[in-house]
């Protein structure tokens, strides 16, 4: 219905507003008039009671008709009401002007005819049309034995009350036609001043969305508004947080893709020009097929790490023996950890259950008994779990190289690798990254200490 805001309050606004003064001024007026009204008819009623003594008196013969007529006069002055009586005949019995305007009036005729039935009327209106006319009056039949031996017609000028009311009316609507242009001001600005940042904000959304640059929004005050602006000044930076992550990601991965396949291209070329001979040739298949070996494991790797990050993986979650997942991964690795000239020691009661995806979680040993592996020069590698605190804590100890204390927040980023990039230790920096999303996804936590060239401890808790 409406095509913004700003009109939309605008008239709501507007239409509350006029709405208020009209009811205002009509409960106003008519609080008005019933207070009068009723006054005006009780005092009449007072008076036309006072009346009605007289004429009893005065039928019973206790007062002449003149000093009827007179104490009529007398009140008919005071109150400046004029006072009439009639007979049933509708002859005048008191000495008043019968030419009066108000027998020729057809209401009023009417309204005696009804008085003479028996009935008691009171009106308040006008007899013409102009307001210094404007009348109450009142008529009440005189009972005699039992008889309607007359009338009295009371008719008070009201010409104040209606003036009163008629400037009253005026006052009101001079009042309201202010009221509505103040308020229209002042309702034109404050929706201006809602409606604009709101237009900003559109506009600015717009642009973000289309990707075009765009500074940040001003802040003004604390309102929802404001909370808006700042919502979408975070949204614009994570945006583009995210947009640098994913660029980094490229970046690293084209390198680090790149790197085994220019070793086996320029290889395999090396093969089919000749450049290599033939007895050197099995040496050089040999680090191509490594490399490309490498290429599938990073590959792998890469996957793993999107799949996690984007919540693609499910957990299967068993309950299993962790002991025995141990036990598996010590005869997985312990002769080549041999062959190294390292020790592989091992500290678990052969009880420890767990309940977690056990593949995942050998996946997260694996990678960091194979950093320790890749990083361990001498000494040994120490494997231990222990359940302490409603928690399983496993370890991975070794006496290798360590890592600094500047590169230690790092190592679980994707692509960090802290000692030589990439391939001088052939790893792509994705191992620690993954095993850590997966244990957070398991709602635990992964922990590293470590010390150059002292050794380095990781721990994960379950
Ligand atoms: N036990 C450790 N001793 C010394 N440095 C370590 C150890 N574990 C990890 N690091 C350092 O942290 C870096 C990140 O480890 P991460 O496992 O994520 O990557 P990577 O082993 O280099 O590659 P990938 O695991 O992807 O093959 C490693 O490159 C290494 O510099
Ligand atoms: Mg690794």
């Amino acid at each position: 219905m409406f095509k913004n805001i700003y009109t939309k309050l605008v008239v709501i606004y507007l239409t509350l507003l006029i709405l208020i003064v009209i009811l205002l001024s009509v409960f106003s007026i008519g609080f008005f008039y019933k207070q009068y009204s009723e006054e005006a008819q009780i005092q009449s009623l007072a008076m036309a009671d006072k009346i009605d003594g007289l004429l009893t008196q005065y039928y019973n013969n206790e007062i002449t008709k003149k000093e009827l007529t007179s104490w009529i006069d007398a009140m008919s002055y005071v109150a400046s009401t004029k006072i009439y009586v009639l007979n049933p005949d509708k002859t005048i019995i008191n000495n008043a002007d019968s030419s009066e305007q108000i027998f020729t009036n057809e209401n009023v005729y009417k309204d005696i005819t009804k008085v003479m039935e028996g009935e008691v009327v009171i009106k308040m209106g006008l007899l013409t049309q102009k307001t210094d006319n404007s009348i109450m009056y009142m008529g009440k039949p005189f009972i005699y034995n039992n008889e309607i031996a007359g009338i009295i017609l009371l008719f008070t000028p009201v010409e104040q009350f209606a003036k009163t009311i008629e400037s009253m009316l005026y006052g009101i609507i001079s009042i309201s036609i202010l009221i509505t242009i103040i308020g229209s001001i002042v309702i034109l600005l404050i929706s201006k001043n809602i409606s604009k940042p709101i237009t900003v904000i559109s506009d600015y959304a717009r642009k973000l969305g289309k990707g075009q640059a765009v500074d940040d929004l001003d802040i003004i005050g604390q309102d929802e508004i404001a909370k808006l602006a700042k919502a979408f000044n975070e949204m614009k930076r994570e945006i583009k947080a995210s947009e640098d992550i994913r660029k980094e990601f490229i970046a690293n991965v084209s390198h680090e893709l790149r790197t085994p396949l220019t070793t086996i291209i320029g290889f395999l070329k090396g093969i089919l020009d000749g450049v290599i001979k033939d007895e050197e040739q099995t040496r050089y298949i040999q680090i191509a097929y490594d490399e490309a070996n490498r290429l599938k494991t990073l590959t792998t790797e890469i996957l793993d790490a999107t799949k996690i990050e984007s919540g693609r993986v499910m957990l299967n979650i068993t309950k299993f023996s962790l002991s025995n997942l141990l036990d598996d991964i010590f005869m997985e690795f312990n002769q080549e950890i041999q062959n190294r000239g390292l020790v592989l020691l091992t500290e678990y009661r052969k009880t420890l259950m767990l309940e977690a995806d056990r593949d995942k979680i050998k996946q997260v040993i694996i990678n960091i008994l194979g950093n320790a592996m890749k990083f361990t020069q001498k000494g040994y590698i120490k494997i231990s779990a222990r359940y302490a605190n409603q928690k399983m804590i496993i370890k991975v100890e070794d006496t290798g190289i360590g890592i600094s204390k500047e590169k230690l927040p790092h190592i679980f980023d994707k692509f960090y690798t802290a000692n030589t990039y990439g391939s001088a230790t052939g790893g792509a920096g994705l191992g620690l990254n993954i095993a850590r999303n997966l244990v957070q996804l398991h709602g635990g936590k992964i922990l590293v200490e470590s010390e150059l060239n002292v050794g380095t401890i990781i721990t994960i808790e379950l």
